[in-house]
């Protein structure tokens, strides 16, 4: 191309090129394009090598005209190289072949926490407790305070806490990670009047040092009753058929004293486990102190709670013997379930 510039023949370079490039559907294509118009030899090129061949005037006006269409023609490439790699379509058309034989997907599944935390819900909402999803990031005053456990009480210190915000000034207290499911029966109750029976799943932290037995991080599936006449039977009532749902009609239950702040009396309840006992959830008799913080009459109502790790559950179930794979996602784990 080593003809005299006119304005004309920029005009026509410039659609040719834009249409050209608009076709160009691959890298290669693209780049075939850049050479022919702006490489060493290109088109574009010659004419602008060629300016010094008109007479002053002309040299200016298509001059000028020339090196606008070199930005434009620069910001188009750019641009069309840019939608190729997002479309993906930088492969050559045949990089895929279309008579392979087709190979089957792997399947993915349900972590076996979401699967025994179902289980344990299924048993629960058949015996008439409604569920319900709380929050992970909790007010003090929920976790702790409206549970019976003031900032000075030691079983503060059984629970290593994760703050989010410690110091914050308000009268809900600091802002943490919830160390147990537990505030959220002062939340239902302070949403509704008796009866009460719901059961709530979720995640809970702790600032903790971990070992097969112990995750800083860990489900909980809290269980709340509120009714006129509730006792400690309906309490024992509920957990042994919970437990017989999940582990069979044979296995041995253990209740044993323990103490919770929110409960009186409070109990432990552990599972045979080949001789041993393993304990799977605390429970009580919601402490009065708690039915009035809620505004509930504690001569009048009873209930009873209980809170479950159901990754204790599903050791004991499926015979897994450290708690952190539940969260390793080693997939030769998880697809165990
Ligand atoms: N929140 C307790 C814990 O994390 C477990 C618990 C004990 C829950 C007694 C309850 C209960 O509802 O009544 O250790």
């Amino acid at each position: 191309m080593s003809s005299t510039p006119t304005e004309e023949s920029i005009v026509t370079l410039k659609a040719e090129a834009l249409d050209q490039l608009a076709n160009a559907a691959d890298e290669a294509s693209v780049e075939s394009w850049r050479v022919e118009y702006m490489g060493r030899r290109g088109r574009l090129t010659g004419i602008l090598r060629n300016l010094g061949s008109l007479d002053p005037d002309q040299r200016r006006a298509i001059g000028a005209a020339a090196n606008r269409l070199k930005g434009e023609l620069e910001s188009a490439l750019d641009e069309r190289a840019a939608e190729i790699k997002r479309s993906g379509s930088s492969q050559p058309k045949d990089a895929i072949d279309v008579t392979l034989p087709g190979r089957r997907t792997r399947r993915g599944g349900l972590h076996p926490s979401t699967q025994i935390i179902r289980e344990m819900l299924d048993a629960f909402n058949e015996m008439g407790f409604q569920t319900v999803e709380g929050n992970e990031v909790e007010l003090e005053r929920y976790n702790f305070d409206m549970l019976n456990i003031p900032a000075d009480h030691p079983a503060r210190d059984m629970q290593d806490t994760i703050w989010i915000d410690r110091e914050r000034a308000s009268e809900d207290g600091g802002v943490l990670l919830r160390t147990q499911t537990s505030g959220m029966q002062p939340r239902i109750m302070e949403k509704q009047d008796p009866p009460v029976r719901i059961v709530s799943p979720g995640k809970c932290f702790r600032f903790e040092a971990t070992d097969a037995t112990h995750e800083w991080q860990f489900h909980q599936v809290e269980g709340l009753a509120v009714d006129e006449g509730l006792s400690f039977a309906d309490l024992k009532g509920t957990l042994y058929e919970f437990a017989r749902r999940i582990f069979g009609a044979d296995r041995k239950v253990r209740f044993r004293c323990d103490f919770f702040p929110f409960v009186e009396p409070g109990v432990d309840m552990s599972i045979d486990w080949n001789g041993r006992w393993v304990e799977i959830l605390g429970a009580g008799m919601v402490h009065p102190r708690v039915l009035r913080n809620v505004g509930y009459d504690p001569e009048k109502y009873t209930g009873f709670a209980f809170g479950v790790g159901p990754e204790r559950v599903a050791m004991l179930k499926y015979g897994i013997e450290d708690i952190r794979h539940f969260f390793g996602n080693d997939l030769r784990f998880l697809t165990q379930f």
